[in-house]
Order: C-alpha cells, then structure tokens, then sequence
C-alpha cells in the first residue's frame, strides 16, 4: 500500500536506500564480498562476450553494466536493445552469454530473444525483480533484483537494484576470475555509500521540486546532457520526463551537442548536465557553458569533489561507474514533481502500460 505517500513512484523512489542495503544483505557476506551461485560463476566465466538484453529503463541499467562488466570483471559486454537485438543480430562471439535484464520478467521484446538463444544453445541468465516470472523461468539461471513490488509505470527503484546487482554480479566475476580490478574494487563498501547519499538527495525533496518548477513548468522540451556514466543517466532522466510530465525530454553525450543538437536551444530551454566524472568534467562543464550563452536555463548537478559555485546540486562522491545510483535520484524526483505541478496520474501516465507483453 501506498502509506502517507501520494503516489506509488514517490513511494518508491523513497524505498531505494532500503534497497541497497537489501541487495548487501542478500548478495554479500561477512567478509564484504559478494557471492553469488558457483555454477552461474562458471558459466559467466566460460564466455568470452557477454550480451544484456532489455528495454526502456532497463537497457539504461544495462549500458551502466556494460562498463561495469568490462572494467570490474574484464569480459567484452554489449547492451541490446531487445525489440532490435531480435531482429538484427550482431555477429556473435564464439562463446557468447546472454543476460536478460528486465523488472518484470514478462517483457515481450525480450522474451522473443530469449527463446531464440535458447535454441542456439547458448547459455542464458535473467536478473529480474520477478523471481517467479516467466523470463526467470525460462532462463538457464536467475537472479533476483529484491526492489520489492513496483507498481508505478515509471520504474525507479528496479533501476537502481539494476545497477546495484550488475556492479555485485561483475566483482564476483572478476573475483572469481582472479581480475586485478575486482580485487581492488570494493563494491560492498561503495553500495552503502550509496545508500546514505541517495538519502540524502531525497530528504532534499522542497529543493528539487522548486528546481522542477523553476525549470520545467511551462517548457515543451528539455535536454540532459553528460559524459560516460553520466550519459548514461541522462537517458534515464529524460525517459523519466517523457514519461510521466509528456514533456519532449533528450539525453545527450555532451561532446555531441555540437554536432547538431545545439541548434535546438532557445532562449529559456532547460538543460540538466550531470558532473561527476574527474576525467570530463571540465569539458562537460564547458558544454553547459555554449548552452547557457545561447540563452538555455542550466541546472548542474555534481559530485561533491568537483563542487563549483555554480552548481545546484551536489550529490556525494562515488566510483565513476556507480554513480547512476546517486545522479538518477534528481532526475527521478524531477520528473516526479514536474508530473505533480501538471496535474497528471504520476503513477497511471497516458498510453503506457506496467508490462509490455506484446511485441
Ligand atoms: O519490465 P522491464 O524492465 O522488462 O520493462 C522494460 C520497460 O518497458 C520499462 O523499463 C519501461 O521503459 C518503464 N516504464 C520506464 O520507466
């Protein structure tokens, strides 16, 4: 039940400390390591590509478990589209592992790639919030998201377990391995960092929403902008916006504006840059700049170490590749009160349904 809380998203982007602290209860023992299935070990271990399959919110997930794979465990890992992967399949590996990422273990798109891999003979893993659900049936193994029931369309905290089990997931690969990097890596340690800082941005819930108004009330578009993980952040936050607020949103690499997008930017057109990245923050910083000459509103969220005046949000530091799990609280609560100010169903937006189960 929905409690004090007005809506079920609200709810649940409150939930996600919990969640975290959830995940490093379920996943890691008592020397901070994370564990997971020996067998299911094996096999990610036995691949030389690994593919996440999903949509929406979830492939977003997946483009952060990309890096994390690649960097944590040291496995060429690509994210998919699923409504493209099963129509235009990449040249495969010769050992590739698929792993469907999805909240509700029922999305068509995906279940259509699954079968097809399956045939093939390939080995297949589904991480999902739904452990009874039929992708986490159908999968050779299945790994549970513990977010809880998410019964808002708009997924917020699946994501965050997303990124939170795939960062688990690849440190015990890399352990299990024997990857430098994921000896090093302390994931465990990080996720409860985490914890505490994405508390921290949702008590500060009367700013965001002033900055929503502030930002969003009245624009019929609006621009996310960032580099790497941050990029990755920016189309969540955008597909957050569209949504539930049906404001035309964009998420954008920031070195790209240049290439064309800029030329979208009016006199008053909000852009959000996220800034936690010590390797681009500069540069991302100088793309707010070219956006703010050409008349745009811009609100910068960064990372306490890369704090500048200018900046109206800071969010703790993390490692680089996790730091989704902090960045995506404001974009998340933005969207939120910018859907509130308009008066539409947060939970219930138009034309959407919880899970896609047709093709
Ligand atoms: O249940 P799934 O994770 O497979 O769903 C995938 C998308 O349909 C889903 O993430 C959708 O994009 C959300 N409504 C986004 O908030």
């Amino acid at each position: 039940e929905k409690g004090p809380f007005p809506y079920y998203m609200l709810k649940e982007i409150t939930e996600q400390p919990a969640v975290m602290r959830r995940l490093l209860s379920r996943y890691v023992d008592a020397d901070a390591k994370p564990q997971f299935d020996a067998a299911l070990l094996k096999a990610l271990a036995s691949a030389d590509r690994l593919y996440i399959v999903a949509a929406g919110t979830s492939y977003h997930a997946g483009l952060v478990g990309q890096s994390l794979f690649e960097q944590l465990a040291g496995v060429p890992t690509q994210a998919a589209l699923a409504s493209e992967f099963g129509y235009h399949m990449p040249l495969l590996s010769a050992k590739p592992m698929f792993i469907f990422l999805t909240q509700s273990g029922e999305t068509a798109d995906i279940r259509q790639v699954l079968v097809n891999v399956k045939a093939a003979g390939y080995p297949t893993l589904t991480l999902t919030n739904v452990i009874t659900s039929t992708l986490a049936r159908e999968a050779d193994y299945a790994v549970d998201l513990a977010a809880g029931p998410e019964i808002a369309v708009a997924s917020t905290k699946a994501y965050t377990a997303q990124v939170a089990v795939e960062a688990l997931l690849a440190a015990a690969l890399g352990q299990f391995k024997q990857v430098p990097a994921a000896a090093k890596s302390d994931v465990a340690h990080a996720l409860s960092l985490a914890a505490a800082g994405q508390q921290a941005l949702i008590d500060q819930q009367a700013k965001l929403h002033a900055l929503a108004t502030a930002l969003f009330a009245k624009t019929r578009n609006a621009f996310f902008i960032g580099r790497g993980t941050d990029y990755f952040v920016s189309l969540e936050a955008a597909l957050k916006l569209k949504e539930i607020s049906y404001v035309q949103a964009e998420g954008f690499a920031a070195g790209e504006l240049k290439h064309g997008t800029i030329a979208l930017i009016e006199q008053d057109t909000p852009v959000v840059a996220f800034i936690t990245d010590p390797k681009t923050a500069a540069r991302t910083r100088s793309n707010a700049e070219e956006v703010e000459a050409r008349g745009a509103k811009v609100l910068r969220i960064a990372a306490a170490s890369l704090a500048q005046p200018e900046d109206q949000l800071i969010v703790d530091d993390l490692p680089a590749l996790l730091t989704p799990l902090l960045t995506i609280i404001p974009g998340q609560l933005l969207a939120y009160f910018t859907s509130l100010d308009r008066g539409y169903d947060v939970d219930r937006p138009r034309n959407l349904a919880k899970s896609v189960t047709v093709e």
